[in-house]
């Protein structure tokens, strides 16, 4: 199956894709990126992704997207259309361009690619594997809410969950637990839903803030607040988030049970109204009965 890419406004195979050996993003990771969820053959949350990509790329002092958002959104799913994916996801990476190497920003047209791949849906809620999770001294910079390139501190501690036989890692900065290597971390605690708040140490995720939004809508009350890893392990439901994985319990934490050791009920809730929203967001597409058309 050919997997499609949008590079700098002409759409390949993406295994004909060439970027410069000299792309700023290749030798400085002088860029930001976007990873977006396809159901039912559309984009989930394109404008919450649109805006977090704005502000990306005005965080590391890109003046402006290279194509209008509205433009750039209708490319992608033209792209998503032309893949003939049902679930996939859509990865999308911006740099700052092609240059002669020099640390001073250049002169030079950005570099803005989005291919699709597939990705089978998520397990029904609650029948997913939990999670395991290592604790990693965070020790990244302090715009984590820029979502950069620059990913060697979140692969390095991603590799180490691994290595321990985890599947996350979760970057623990002085005695407050922040997200996870590719994920935010959310808690249940006497009934609140509990969470870091984004900004140096916490990406504004997509997923985390739907959630949040979705739990009040639910009644359930919302805490953003700094939070110790002593009363993380304790929370009464602990949960991992990311557009790839919707929603993962966590039933292990640096060798320990946590989180009761199942889904937790307000867990599976909260993941059972996210379906939903994706439900009414991304519903199928109806297939075109082409004999009746005709006639
Ligand atoms: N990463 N925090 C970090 C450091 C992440 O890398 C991610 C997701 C999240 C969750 O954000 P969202 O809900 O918008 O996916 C939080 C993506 C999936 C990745 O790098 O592949």
């Amino acid at each position: 199956m050919t997997e499609w890419i949008w590079l700098n406004g002409q759409v390949m195979p993406l295994d004909q894709a060439r970027v410069g050996i000299e792309d700023r993003g290749f030798q400085f990771a002088d860029g930001v990126y976007e990873v977006l969820r396809v159901y039912n053959g559309r984009c989930f949350a394109m404008a919450e992704h649109m805006d977090r990509l704005e502000r990306s790329a005005g965080g590391i002092e890109m003046a402006s997207l290279p194509i209008a958002r509205t433009i750039l959104a209708r490319e992608i799913t033209a792209l998503v259309d032309r893949s003939g994916l049902a679930d996939a996801m859509v990865y999308l990476q911006l740099t700052r361009g092609q240059a002669e190497r020099a640390h001073a920003f250049p002169r030079c047209d950005p570099t803005l690619l989005f291919y699709v791949r597939q990705l089978p849906p998520p397990p029904i809620v609650g029948d997913g594997a939990p999670a395991r999770l290592v604790s990693v001294r965070d020790e990244r910079w302090q715009r984590c809410w820029i979502k950069s390139i620059a990913l060697l501190p979140n692969i390095l501690a991603k590799n180490k969950a691994l290595a321990s036989g985890a599947d996350e890692a979760i970057l623990i900065d002085g005695q407050s637990v922040g997200e996870g290597s590719a994920s935010n971390i959310l808690f249940v605690i006497r009934g609140n839903l509990v969470t870091a708040p984004v900004g140096p140490k916490v990406l504004p995720g997509i997923t985390r803030a739907v959630l949040l939004g979705i739990a009040s809508e639910l009644g359930i009350p919302v805490q953003e607040r700094p939070i110790t890893q002593t009363e993380a392990m304790n929370a009464d439901e602990i949960f991992i988030t990311s557009t790839t994985r919707e929603i993962t319990h966590v039933t292990k934490w640096d060798g320990q049970a946590v989180g009761g050791g199942i889904c937790g009920p307000i867990t599976r809730r909260l993941h059972e109204a996210l379906q939903c929203r994706i439900g009414r967001e991304c519903p199928a597409k109806r297939i075109r009965n082409t004999a009746t058309a005709v006639a």
